[in-house]
């Protein structure tokens, strides 16, 4: 069955009775108010009837109505209906303006009964009545509906309009009801879609209402698996990268060995074919463990700690120097205090790997700039004047294992994968453009003032 809407299904559920209520209740209050109308009105007729009945006086054998004009007019005209009335005697012609049939059975209690007259409906009473001769004959009167119509419209009206009132109350109770109720639906719907991928934190259980609890708590649930899958994967990542790092440890150790050593002259470019390839490899397995001990949930609780990024640079600037001053470029730092809390094996990895991309991709006689400090929160900026980055390729060079088309060296592609990693786990931006003089890559990152404490 296709899922409908929860708020049509209960308004139908809710609408249909309503109508098919309101329905029955109209037909009931149209047969009630047709009742009183009438027992209001049909007393009425009995005025002019018996007003009638005492004008009756019997002219050469025949009863007839000894009425002026003006006694007529007063006593059969209504402000709101036409009165009509008929005299039937046994052995004469009927006199009057009605033209009815009399019924049989008609005794000396009126009876009232509904007509219809020249296209029109009408009430009609009838009477047996003693004529001065002591004979009997039948009269009728009759009016059309008009004052009964219009009371009955105002019962069913005054019936009606609360009913309705009611009806339409219900309504909008139900419409508001159900978006209340759905309420923190919503707010979970909108939680869910601003997460990132990443994030797998449970879902708030007390703010959903009962009925939807256990559809928050499966999902609670299914989250805790996809983390503590997630997990397992990156344990796994992890194992398998720290498990080739040995071997392919001593693998180099004997390839540098062997190098050394006394060797076949034809061997030797395989042999340091051999050597490149052991490093590539190694480093790939480091990569790789970096990135899976940077990926979140990897992180012991307590390992964040506070640290100034002046102090992190200036004791792992020694390992860069050397490899700067081979390939003639000039590495300078321009750092003042920046206190944060951070993780310090992690964010020196991320700063190795973009000193490495530096020095990787500015050619000979180039310049590298080291930047950090605190100025509206703690920032740290690599800035190099080399190939730079080609603009419609910044948005991917974060992606695991992209490398620009044609890019020097042998690298693979996952050292801004493990910044952006790291940079995540701090809450920094990361932003990746080319410094003011156009040439080159500035990579900056911007720590939240959350996590910036001061030195003092
Ligand atoms: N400082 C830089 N200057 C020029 N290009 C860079 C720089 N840093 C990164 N890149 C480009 O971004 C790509 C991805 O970088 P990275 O993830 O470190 O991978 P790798 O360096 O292993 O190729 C590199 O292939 C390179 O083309
Ligand atoms: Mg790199």
């Amino acid at each position: 069955m296709p899922a409908r809407s929860l708020r049509r299904l209960l308004l139908g559920w809710l609408l249909a009775p309503l109508l098919i209520l309101l329905a029955l209740g109209t037909l009931g209050t149209v047969y009630i108010a047709r009742g009183v109308a009438h027992d209001a009105y049909d007393k009425e007729l009995l005025d002019p009837m018996l007003a009638l009945a005492q004008h009756i006086v019997i002219m050469g054998g025949q009863p007839t109505f000894n009425l002026t004009p003006a006694a007529r007019d007063l006593l059969l005209v209504d402000a709101y209906d036409n009165i009509y009335y008929q005299l039937s005697a046994a052995h004469a012609r009927p006199i009057g303006n009605l033209y009815l049939p009399v019924p049989a059975g008609i005794g000396d209690r009126a009876l009232f009964y509904d007509a219809s007259f020249s296209g029109r409906e009408i009430r009609v009473a009838a009477l047996r009545i003693a004529l001065p001769d002591n004979t009997s004959a039948v009269l009728q009167v009759a009016e059309t509906l008009n004052k009964r119509d219009s009371h009955m419209i105002k019962i069913l009206l005054g019936m009606l309009a609360p009913a309705l009132a009611i009806a339409l109350a219900a309504v909008l109770l139900v419409w508001f009801g159900i978006r209340r109720g759905l309420a923190p639906l919503e707010n979970l719907q909108t939680e869910l879609a601003a997460r990132s991928h990443r994030d797998l934190r449970p879902v708030p259980e007390n703010h959903a209402p009962e009925e939807v609890r256990p559809l928050v708590v499966s999902l609670n649930a299914l989250l805790r698996r996809l983390n503590e899958a997630q997990a397992s994967q990156q344990r796994f990542l992890a194992n398998a990268a720290h498990q080739l790092r040995t071997p392919l440890a001593g693998l180099q150790t004997q390839v540098e060995l062997a190098l050394r050593g006394h060797l076949p002259e034809h061997l030797r470019p395989t042999l340091a074919h051999l050597h490149a390839s052991t490093v590539r490899t190694a480093h790939l397995a480091n990569q790789l463990l970096t990135l899976a001990r940077a990926e979140p949930g990897a992180l012991p609780p307590d390992a964040m700690q506070r640290l100034d990024l002046c102090n992190l640079v200036e004791n792992a600037a020694h390992e860069w120097v050397p490899r700067a001053l081979e390939k003639k470029l000039d590495l300078g730092f321009d750092m003042t205090p920046a206190w944060l809390v951070g993780e310090p094996l992690l964010l020196r990895e991320l700063l190795a790997n973009l000193i490495d991309n530096a020095l990787r991709y500015t050619p000979a006689g180039g310049n590298i700039t080291v930047r950090c400090g605190d100025l509206n929160g703690v920032f740290l900026e690599v800035e190099d004047n080399g190939i730079g980055i080609p603009a419609a390729a910044i948005a991917k060079v974060c992606e695991r294992f992209y490398r620009v088309e044609g890019s020097p060296g042998d690298g693979c592609g996952l050292g801004l994968a493990i910044v952006e990693e790291i940079a995540r786990i701090h809450d920094a931006t990361l932003d990746i453009s080319a410094p003011d003089t156009g040439r080159g890559t500035l990579i900056r990152l911007r720590f939240p003032q959350t996590h910036v404490f001061s030195s003092t």
